[in-house]
């Protein structure tokens, strides 16, 4: 995907957008998170309405603007110099501008997206989850292994909260690696450690294409108004 230049409209000025924590302590990282009322004023680009459709649910319609509109914003705080659509993949990934990398994500009345040059971090994933009780000791064996699920239990009042700062820390990683190596991976491939800050994780995962690789990845957490934000990325480019 180019970076075409077009003159739709503005990025959002810095006043509507809200001012909420990043979970990625890597400066050059930009994050937004948008809401509703941030949309005021905004337009897809129209490659963007074309990726989208006409044959959506108004739901569908107002997640993908809050992403588009996160994103447009997070591209002019790296200092990318034009409007430029970010399309979509054959796996509804994001298809960023040449030399960006950066992921969206959207939950509730919220819209996130990150951006940076690909120059400055190799890989980079987001995810917003509400934290809600719906965690069952059977959901939560889906998504986290035995050293992930006695963490989770240890402590029953942060026992929801745990469980979904892991499995959307798992949807971030997913994320920043689907689109670095295009391969799909279930929730076992990756091993999730907590720091002992109470800040994120660090992750391990191994990759199912690859015999022998591991992929090393921070993962930043912050929170938000019941929701959970998760930042995951790579420091290093891959040798592989
Ligand atoms: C792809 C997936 C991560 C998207 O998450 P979601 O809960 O549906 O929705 P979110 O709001 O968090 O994210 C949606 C955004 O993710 C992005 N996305 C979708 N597919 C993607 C992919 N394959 N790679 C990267 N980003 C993707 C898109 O930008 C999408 O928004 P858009 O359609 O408006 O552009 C999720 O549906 C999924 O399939 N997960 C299973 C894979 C997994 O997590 N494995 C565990 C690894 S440890």
């Amino acid at each position: 995907m180019g970076s075409t230049a077009s003159s739709v409209n503005e990025p959002l000025q810095d006043s509507n957008v809200l001012k909420v924590v990043s979970p990625f302590s890597n400066p050059s990282v930009a994050f937004t998170l948008v809401s509703a009322k941030d949309l005021d004023g905004f337009q897809l680009h129209p490659l963007e309405q074309e990726a989208l459709g006409d044959a959506v649910s108004l739901k569908r319609r107002h997640d993908f603007t809050l992403g588009r509109a996160a994103a447009r914003k997070s591209l002019s705080q790296i200092g990318f110099p034009v409007v430029s659509p970010v399309l979509r993949g054959e796996q509804r990934e994001p298809l960023w501008p040449v030399g960006i990398v950066g992921s969206i994500s959207h939950s509730g009345p919220y819209g996130v997206a990150v951006a940076a040059w690909q120059q400055d971090v190799p890989a980079l994933g987001v995810d917003i989850q509400k934290i809600e009780e719906r965690y069952t000791d059977e959901l939560i064996a889906r998504f986290a292994d035995p050293d992930e699920f006695d963490w989770v239990l240890s402590d029953p009042e942060k026992r929801t909260e745990r469980a979904v700062r892991l499995f959307s820390a798992k949807e971030s990683i997913f994320k920043a690696l689907y689109v670095l190596r295009r391969v799909w991976f279930a929730f076992d491939v990756a091993h999730l450690t907590p720091k002992d800050c109470g800040t994120g994780f660090t992750a391990s995962v191994r990759l199912p294409a690859l015999s022998s690789g591991v992929v090393n990845l921070e993962v930043g957490v912050s929170s938000f108004d019941g929701y959970i934000i998760t930042g995951a990325w790579l420091s290093k480019p891959l040798p592989w």
